[in-house]
Parts: C-alpha cells; sequence; structure tokens
C-alpha cells in the first residue's frame, strides 16, 4: 500500500495496515466507544449535532493531504496516519548516533519513552475539554468552526499517541492508553498532567492567546519529538506538525484581528492614547493593555510547560537518543553534546543572571529560548498591524522571569521587565502585568454570540480569506 494513501473502508482510517495488524486493530477497536464517550461528554458542547465545515485528513501527501466538507463532529474519521518512512534513517543525536533509527521500542528505553508519549498525549483532550464551552460565543461561524477544527486535530493527536501505546507498549500502553481518557482538565482528584491544561479558558482572546502560545509549545514539543531516533515517534510527529500549523494560524490571526479592530475603532473615535480604558471599551472593543495582560498570562503559564531549566530528564533523553532539539537534523555541531555549554538564565542572590552549563542539561531551557523567539516572529506582526493603523503601542512577551510557577524563576516574584518585587509589591501591583476581575468581567460582557453567515461581533475584525477559499457569506457551521 501506498502510504501516502489512507486506508478509509474499516472503523479507524489509517495508513498504518491496521488491516493487517489483528493485536493492535482489536485493541484500538476495544478504546474506540471510551474515546467516543469521551467526546460526547467533554467534546464541544451544545454542537454535536451541527454540521460543521471541516478538514479531514485523508493522506499524508504534504502536497494534498486534506479533504473538506460538512461533517457532524462525532461523526468526524479520526485515524491513525503517520509521515512516510524515511529511506535509511539513523539516529542523528545522542549516544547512539548514526546507528540505524529504531523501529521497535529498545528495552532500556521502554519506561522513559513511554513517559513522553503519555506526556504528550495528555496535553491533547486537555486542550478540547478546556475549550468546550467557548462554541456558544464564537464571535462568528467563521471562527465556531476554526474552535471545532482545532478540537477534533486534537482529538486525532490523541489517537496518535494511543496508537503508539497500544502498538508498542503491551499492557502498560493499554492502560496508559484507558487513563488518557479518564483524566480531566482542572479536575481535582484526576488533573490532567501539566499545569497549563488544567487551566481555564473562558473566553475567545484566552483561547486565541492559548493557540498562540499553548500550541506552538505543542509545536516545539512536536518538533523535538520528530528528531526522535524512535522512528515510529518521529513519523507520527511530523504528520501531527502538519496539523499543528493550522493551530497556529488561528491563534495568530485570531489576536492580530482583536488587535485590529481595537486600532481601527479607536483611530475612528479619534482616540490615539491607548490607556485612555474606559474611552476605548465603550467602543465595544478590547483595549491594548488588557490584551497586553492576557499575552502575560497565557506566555508565562506556557514557558512553565518546558519544565525546569536544568534538567537530568531532559539529559536523559536526549542522551538516549529519544528526544532531540529543536531542528536537531539542521544544528551544526556533534549533536552528543558531552563537552560544550549552554548559556542559563538562573536566579543567583537574587538578581537574574546568565550562567554557563554544560549543554546537556540546558536542554529545557535551549528549547524555550527557541519557542521565546518563535513567539516573538508572531509579536511583531501583531505590532505591524498597530504601526500600521498609527496608534502609539507595542505589544511585548514579558520577561520569563514573570509569573513562574516552575523552575529558577518559581521562588521569586518579577515584574514584566525581569526585575524582582518583594511578595508586597507583587501583591500591590499584580493587576498591572496579569488580568484583574474587572478586566475578566468586562472581556466577558463582550462575549456575545454572532451565529449569522457574514457577520462578526463588534471585538473582532473579519479574516482577510475564507478557509478553504470559501466567500465571506459561507456557512461555516450549520447549527442543529
Ligand atoms: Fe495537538
Ligand atoms: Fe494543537
Amino acid at each position: 500500500m501506498n502510504i501516502a494513501q489512507v486506508d478509509y473502508d474499516g472503523l479507524i482510517p489509517n495508513n498504518v495496515a491496521l488491516g493487517q495488524d489483528v493485536r493492535v486493530k482489536r485493541a484500538l477497536e476495544k478504546w474506540h466507544p471510551g474515546y467516543l464517550d469521551w467526546w460526547n461528554d467533554m467534546g464541544p458542547e451544545g454542537f454535536q449535532e451541527s454540521l460543521v465545515y471541516l478538514r479531514t485528513a485523508i493522506s499524508v501527501d504534504p502536497k494534498g493531504w486534506a479533504k473538506f466538507d460538512y461533517v457532524r463532529m462525532p461523526e468526524y474519521r479520526w485515524g491513525v496516519l503517520i509521515a512516510p518512512q524515511m529511506e535509511g534513517r539513523k539516529v542523528n543525536f545522542g549516544m547512539h548516533k548514526g546507528e540505524d533509527a529504531w523501529q521497535e521500542v529498545p528495552g532500556e528505553y521502554r519506561a522513559m519513552l513511554r513517559r513522553l508519549v503519555v506526556i504528550q498525549g495528555d496535553t491533547e483532550p486537555a486542550s478540547v475539554e478546556q475549550q468546550r464551552f467557548l462554541g456558544k460565543t464564537a464571535p462568528s461561524l467563521y471562527d465556531m468552526r476554526n474552535l471545532f477544527q482545532v478540537n477534533v486535530e486534537e482529538g486525532r493527536h490523541l489517537w496518535a499517541m494511543v496508537y503508539l501505546l497500544q502498538k508498542y507498549f503491551g499492557t502498560d500502553g493499554r492502560e496508559e492508553a484507558e487513563a488518557l481518557l479518564q483524566r480531566r482538565s482542572g479536575d481535582p482528584d484526576t488533573p490532567r498532567m501539566l499545569g497549563a491544561f488544567n487551566e481555564k479558558t473562558p473566553d475567545w482572546l484566552s483561547f486565541f492567546m492559548f493557540t498562540f502560545f499553548t500550541d506552538r509549545d505543542g509545536k516545539m514539543q512536536l518538533e523535538a519529538l520528530a528528531q526522535s531516533g524512535f522512528d515510529p515517534l518521529s513519523r507520527t510527529c511530523r504528520f501531527m506538525l502538519t496539523e499543528e500549523a493550522h493551530h497556529m494560524f488561528v491563534g495568530e490571526t485570531g489576536v492580530t484581528r482583536v488587535i485590529q479592530r481595537t486600532c481601527e475603532a479607536m483611530k475612528g473615535a479619534g482616540i490615539s492614547d491607548p490607556y485612555e480604558i474606559d474611552k476605548v471599551r465603550k467602543l465595544g472593543v478590547i483595549d491594548l493593555p488588557t490584551i497586553q495582560k492576557k499575552a502575560n498570562l497565557h506566555f508565562s503559564l506556557t514557558l512553565d510547560l518546558f519544565g525546569n531549566e536544568i534538567s537530568t530528564n531532559a539529559a536523559n533523553a536526549f542522551h538516549a537518543g529519544l528526544k532531540g532539539r529543536y531542528r536537531e537534523d539542521r544544528l551544526k555541531d556533534d549533536h552528543q553534546l558531552e563537552s560544550g555549554t549552554y548559556p542559563v538564565l538562573r536566579l543567583v542572590d537574587g538578581k537574574v543572571k546568565n550562567e554557563d552549563t554544560p549543554a546537556l542539561s540546558a536542554l529545557n531551557m535551549r528549547l524555550r529560548d527557541d519557542y521565546v523567539a518563535d513567539c516573538n516572529n508572531g509579536v511583531g506582526r501583531w505590532n505591524k498591524v498597530i504601526e500600521q493603523i498609527g496608534i502609539p503601542f507595542q505589544m511585548k512577551l514579558p520577561h520569563v522571569a514573570f509569573h513562574r510557577h516552575i523552575g529558577e524563576f518559581s521562588r521569586t516574584n518579577a515584574d514584566v521587565d525581569g526585575n524582582i518585587l518583594s511578595p508586597a509589591e507583587w501583591t500591590k501591583r499584580r493587576t498591572d502585568f496579569l488580568p484583574s476581575a474587572a478586566d475578566k468581567d468586562f472581556i466577558e460582557s463582550l462575549m456575545q454570540p454572532q451565529f449569522e453567515p457574514a457577520k462578526f461581533a463588534g471585538w473582532i475584525a473579519p479574516p482577510k480569506v475564507g478557509i478553504d477559499n470559501k466567500p465571506g457569506d459561507f456557512e461555516y457551521v450549520k447549527i442543529a
């Protein structure tokens, strides 16, 4: 079978020859009803019967891998798709560098590898759970469709990780696959594994910030896992990245459209001072300082996902050839990092300082640096919009020490410029940096649904082009 073609005949669309793999096929078929129960319970609330114009992966050929059509979400064809095998692929880094890439799990790394898969897998359903109430306040059918597209694809990413667990990790894999359906975002007894995935996504600005910042962490993690010497993981992540690009698009254009609408409304009303917050809010748009506070919140929560700056786990995973650096294959060094150093921002005697650290222990820091650079590119594009409309304001990422709960800076309070604050100062100034209860109430007051084709809520600009080149009045969701 040509890998680019997907077998659509069975219950589970796939390009992994599931038809010839009776054991794994049965295991997945057994897992499937529990997945559907989870989707019906925890997926988009109130729209499960609606027809949504969604893309479905039908191939892994980069030139044409998806088709668009109206689908009821519970009938979406979630499947197992992996990128084509690369002839002669090797382990590209760590102590096994140069050996043939592994097609089976190396026994000595089984536990480490399983943990990597489970942690990645856990984030996928978590974000669906976090976003499940947003459909009801969608600012347009276009945005609603994008939300649901992201949601079904996160569901498919769960399938991708569950396939690896069922295929390569025997009984433990099966148990982990079950547990992925049991945990719940924000549940005090059975929370999701990582902090940012237990936070609320209460409004659409949060959703756009989440897809901009937190899905971008997902992208970085997938990029690092796509380098894995364990070939099935690499191939799985490579195809997930194709889908992830749309999630980045939703986040980046979403925030851009909010900013654009605010700036245009200010200009129209002759307001040039972005800090005239009450006046701006009276226009029914979100003032730029509040958008900045939302960015501060989501950026800082997402940085925590990179873990401790200095990490033995990260060193071990790299050394073993399981998780590489961002675009490892394009880096020019020995890919083993036994000697070199890497500068790590640390808290030394109450001051934020760079310290050279063995490169192997600093891999989380390095991935986080690559992430911050990627975020900054997006923020630059937001600022172009503000500049073009002519409002004197710049969006800016806060300092990495700001509002942290994991790593070096979790022991201190820093402002958005990285100055260390006393606990009293922090308490006093917290709402200068992060959304206050009043900010949240204001944003919530704007979250009125707009379900008419071609119409958009007043706080967000329409997109430049439609999805799948559809015209502006296209009915992206037929609400049932
Ligand atoms: Fe995902
Ligand atoms: Fe995503």
